[in-house]
């Protein structure tokens, strides 16, 4: 669904060029929930703009099931960005006017799609997310994990190849935290949505079927979860203290 194959990506900085990502080769199969962890400034966010398009890279390819983004123009990444991608931030990206209902709604406003079909579509990723009590709120009524419910709902509207998201909890309590990757788990489950995550939080991390480790720009390793959660949890925290990351309840 998603292969990354020898991304390499620098930034320049007066006259240094900054090597961030070095020859990173990955794949996510399709349904896989997939996060990237690594210590602060090891090029996850970076990583993650460049898979979305934001950002340009400087070798290597990426490829949307089988689709080669490197070289497109700026349309026709915008297209497969509106159409193929789904996008969930740590900080919501919900627009305040507009209620919990027609957020969600949106990208098929922009898309101009059908309105009963967009509002029947709507309605079910209420349901299935457990926000329908709020849909008709706004989003400064409603907590930070309904929020972060609505944006993963919203992403789904147009089901996406691929859902990304950065730190999606990192501005959540351990409640909030849980609820939200329950709706990850949700359009995993429901509806064999393939998630790539970054996040520096173990908690969130331990509930995906593998982990990617960066550390200086370049994969440090790959975990698959192969016992329980708990157990998952404790290798991703130790592998982490060895990198000298952050752990679940640091600060981002
Ligand atoms: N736009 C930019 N220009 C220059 N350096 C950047 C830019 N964005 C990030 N960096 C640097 O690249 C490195 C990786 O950053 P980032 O991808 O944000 O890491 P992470 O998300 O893992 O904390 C950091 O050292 C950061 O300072
Ligand atoms: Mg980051």
């Amino acid at each position: 669904m998603l292969k990354v194959n020898h991304l390499s990506k620098s930034y320049q900085t007066g006259t240094n060029m900054y090597p961030v990502l070095k020859d990173i080769t990955f794949h996510v199969n399709k349904g896989e929930f997939v996060a990237v962890m690594g210590p602060s400034g090891s090029g996850k966010t970076t990583l993650l703009n460049c898979i979305s398009c934001f950002i340009p890279h400087d070798h290597g390819e990426i490829l949307l099931n089988d689709k080669n983004l490197t070289g497109l123009d700026e349309n026709k990444l915008a297209a497969i960005r509106n159409k193929h991608l789904g996008f969930v931030f740590q900080d919501f990206m919900l627009l305040d006017g507009l209620s919990v209902f027609e957020n969600i709604c949106l990208p098929q406003i922009i898309a101009k799609k059908p309105i009963p079909q967009m509002e029947a579509k709507a309605q079910k990723l209420c349901s299935l997310f457990g926000i329908e009590k709020i849909k008709d709120k706004y989003p400064a009524e409603i907590s930070g994990g309904e929020k972060q419910r609505t944006a993963v709902a919203r992403a789904m509207m147009n089901q996406p190849y691929v859902l990304l998201a950065d730190e999606p909890t990192g501005n959540l309590d351990s409640k909030s935290c849980k609820a939200v990757i329950d709706a990850f788990l949700q359009a995993k489950n429901e509806m064999h949505t393939t998630i790539f995550m970054v996040t520096h939080d173990s908690y969130a991390a331990s509930f995906c079927d593998r982990v990617i480790v960066l550390k200086d720009g370049e994969v440090n390793q790959e975990l698959t979860k192969t016992g329980t959660r708990r157990e998952f949890m404790d290798q991703l925290l130790n592998v982490l203290r060895e990198l000298g990351g952050d752990d679940s309840h640091d600060a981002a």
